[in-house]
């Protein structure tokens, strides 16, 4: 494994940031105690930048866990807007409407157990943000899926796009592995997008969907 960001960087980092929502550390916890993969701190900040910056009023997450990367959406999508969550574990929808309860986020959410792709086809609208956390085997059905879901200039941002550095690797590794992979070669070659991936914790990609007459950068 090729470590994305050196350990003592990453150590840096967590210390700058001591000072923690006591309704996130209560889920920072609970992800250590249940080895669950949450997005963390340093990437939940960037979300939250990402949304409130470009003026995101409607998110929908693919892979929601218990709701952590949403609080960060909830929180920056201000009271009028609304966040889409996606689970196939119910148990982590009533963890979410806990924790988000908890945060006075509620009125904010919506939660939909089931496959995030699946209840994707359902949904009416357009999205200013899809967030892409789900099982990394489905990460090629994303930019398909997504670019029906999103507005003209909306953001797709996917997690562990560098996969534990893995993707630098083998490529025939495993499933996940492949999955990660193909992910990132077709977002480096769509033209509806124009995509760059962050070396931060597990890689993060950020794609911007082009409007129907782009001027382009790359
Ligand atoms: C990495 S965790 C999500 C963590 C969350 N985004 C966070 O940072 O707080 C991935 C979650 O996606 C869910 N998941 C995986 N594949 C899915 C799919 N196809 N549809 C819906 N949920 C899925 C899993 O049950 C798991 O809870």
């Amino acid at each position: 494994m090729i470590p994305v960001v050196d350990q003592r960087i990453e150590r840096y980092l967590a210390e700058l940031h001591s000072e923690r929502d006591p309704v996130l550390t209560e889920m920072e916890r609970l992800a250590e105690e249940l080895a669950f993969p949450i997005v963390g701190p340093q990437v939940g900040a960037l979300l939250y930048i990402l949304t409130r910056s470009s003026r995101a009023k409607r998110v929908l997450e693919l892979g929601s866990g218990f709701g952590y990367s949403a609080l960060f959406f909830a929180n920056a999508v201000g009271p009028s807007g609304r966040v889409v969550l996606t689970d196939t574990d119910r148990e982590n929808r009533s963890r979410a409407h806990r924790f988000l309860t908890k945060a006075r986020l509620e009125d904010r959410i919506q939660f939909r157990v089931g496959d995030a792709l699946e209840l994707a086809t359902s949904l009416r609208g357009r999205f200013d943000i899809v967030f892409n956390d789900i099982d990394k085997e489905q990460y090629p059905l994303v930019p398909d899926a997504a670019a029906k879901l999103l507005r003209p200039e909306g953001l797709l941002i996917t997690d562990n796009a560098l996969w534990g550095g893995c993707v630098a690797e083998d490529p025939n590794a495993d499933e996940a592995t492949r999955g990660v992979r193909r992910y990132n070669e077709l977002m480096a070659r769509d033209p509806r997008y124009t995509t760059v991936i962050l070396p931060l914790r597990d890689g993060l990609s950020v794609s911007l969907l082009q409007s129907p007459n782009p001027k382009s950068v790359t």
